[in-house]
């Protein structure tokens, strides 16, 4: 049997973060290629045949088996295990997105050099900020136009609110990128593009090197002599703590479709990122390191076949080692039992495993008994990790059965789907379940629910659209609802667990409650 310590201390979990087009595929694949996890470049996932007719569930579910396959990527590369964590980013963008980001130790977040920081990285980035994880940006697509490197260290510390340390920076763009500097190992990584083929050099050259006007040209020298300056004096210092702590974000250049500064980021990314850290529970931090197997899950998967109403339980195991064929205690559900068919994914392929370690991430026969955020551990333990938060839909429509006597199969079906996370439904406060309020992260789930009401339940729905457009959990714990001093079109509403929660149709709104009743405290988050 492996040693322990040694397995876990080589993991390394991350998920990669990104607004869709800026480049997460490209660069997953070229990682990936590293690892020699898979043979070519291409084979990440079908983005191709992801466009599809929503209404279409075969196409839906097509696009879900994708999305599964290549949710947990497990390789090797240079001693260490690593675990990628994809972030499902076009249609089917939902809460999963969110969830998984509470699995990863660190996340890599893929900005388009064009655009800089965009809507879907926004929202993600704020998850990861809930967890204090380590974020590494890389910058892409230097081999086309982009914008100037010091505007985008800007904006990524003004609009998402985090230090910068540019760990390479770019000479040039476009046509005209000539490579990247090294800050720390003072060496010029040069690019050279010519008829499509593309030649990397290292060359390790004092900044004032006479020989680097041969290299990159005159101007680019004194660009980057004057850029280097700059930042040398105005940027923040390199800070590991701050790193660890999400506080300092690490910035590389590079192109991932030419495959430039890919593989100098992976080699400094892992040497800077930490193996699987401890979790906060009920009794206090769980050591990694631990000889006791622990985890929790982060994702449900349903099952494919209507026939079976059983689904895929991802749980993130956090500490010591599993073993398949080991009992273990569902903390929530009160019982001991052994995990059914635990299984991995390698690239694309997904396999049974026989024994896997913190850090790792295992999919696990669910016969409908887990729950998001529930505990799994040795059976001699009884701590409960901290739980998963709910996060902020931004679609919202009401819905409610179309014949009046499917009442019970309509509460059972949408409550057994916002269970594993797909929705969250929300009541008029002192109202039964009659209609319902559907919030959703991605629209493409309205589509999922109608769909499996129908085929597993039975349930034709009618679903009207609702204008909301935010939703924000109240966090005052003694307030008097009925009391609040809210806009006409501001709507109080409840979670399952019975939090109250206003639906705004703008952020105006949002502003105008907080304005109008003080000491009211709003949260995205619902924990
Ligand atoms: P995503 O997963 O973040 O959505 O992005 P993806 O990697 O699929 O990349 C989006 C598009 O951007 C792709 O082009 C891809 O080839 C291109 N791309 C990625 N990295 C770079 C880069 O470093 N430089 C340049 N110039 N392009 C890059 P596409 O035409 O939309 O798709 P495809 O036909 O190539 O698959």
């Amino acid at each position: 049997m492996a040693d322990l310590k040694t397995e876990i201390e080589r993991r390394r979990t991350f998920a990669i973060i990104s607004h869709p087009d800026a480049g997460k595929t490209t660069l997953t694949e070229k990682f990936l290629l590293y690892g020699g996890a898979i043979a070519l470049a291409g084979s990440v996932k079908g983005k191709k045949t992801a466009k599809h007719a929503v209404s279409d569930w075969m196409e839906i579910e097509k696009q879900r088996g994708i999305s599964v396959t290549s949710s947990v990527m497990q390789f090797n590369y240079e001693g260490y295990c690593i675990n990628i964590l994809d972030t499902p980013g076009h249609q089917d963008f939902s809460e999963d997105t969110y969830r998984t980001l509470m699995a990863a130790d660190s996340a890599v977040m893929v900005i388009d050099a064009s655009k800089g920081v965009e809507n879907q990285t926004r929202k993600l980035f704020k998850v990861c900020l809930l967890r204090d994880i380590p974020i590494f940006t890389f910058i892409n697509k230097m081999d086309r136009e982009a914008r100037d490197p010091f505007d985008l260290m800007e904006e990524i510390e003004n609009e998402l609110g985090i230090k910068t340390y540019p760990i390479n920076w770019p000479i040039g763009c476009g046509k005209e990128f000539k490579g990247v500097y090294d800050r720390h190992k003072k060496e010029i990584i040069s690019f050279t593009a010519n008829n499509g083929q593309h030649e990397v050099e290292k060359m390790e050259v004092d900044i004032n090197d006479p020989r680097l006007e041969t290299l990159i040209g005159e101007q680019h020298r004194q660009t980057l002599v004057d850029d280097i300056e700059l930042l040398d004096g105005a940027s923040y210092d390199f800070d590991m703590d701050a790193i660890r702590h999400g506080k300092l974000s690490p910035v590389f250049f590079g192109s991932a479709l030419t495959n430039f500064g890919v593989e100098p980021f992976l080699e400094d990314f892992l040497k800077m990122t930490t193996p699987p850290l401890p979790r906060d529970s009920s009794e206090g931090e769980v050591d990694p390191f631990s000889k006791d197997f622990s985890a929790f899950v982060f994702k449900i998967q349903a099952n494919m076949n209507k026939a079976h109403r059983d689904r895929i339980a991802f749980m993130r195991i956090c500490s010591g080692r599993f073993d398949k064929n080991m009992e273990v205690a569902h903390i929530q559900g009160g019982k001991n039992l052994k995990l059914s068919q635990p299984q991995q994914i390698m690239a694309q392929d997904r396999e049974i495993i026989d024994e896997a370690y913190a850090g790792d991430i295992i999919g696990v026969f669910d016969p409908g008994i887990f729950s998001i955020g529930d505990t799994i551990s040795v059976p001699s333990k009884k701590f409960e990790f901290a739980g998963i938060p709910t996060f902020a839909p931004e679609h919202f429509a009401r819905i409610r059965q179309k014949d009046t006597l499917k009442r019970k199969q309509f509460v059972k079906g949408t409550t057994q789907i916002a269970q594993e996370g797909a929705i969250q439904i929300f009541q008029e406060p002192f109202k039964g379940m009659e209609e319902v309020i559907v919030g959703v992260v991605g629209t493409l789930q309205f589509d999922v629910l109608e769909y499996r009401l129908k085929n597993e339940y039975n349930v034709d729905i009618i679903m009207e659209r609702l204008a909301y457009q935010y939703i924000r959990w109240i966090e005052n714990k003694d307030i008097d609802i009925k009391q609040l001093n809210l806009s006409s079109d501001t709507k109080v509403v409840q979670d399952f667990k019975g939090r109250f929660l206003l639906l705004f149709t703008d952020s105006w709104n949002i502003n105008w409650a907080l304005d109008k009743n003080k000491g009211l405290i709003l949260s995205e988050f619902g924990r």
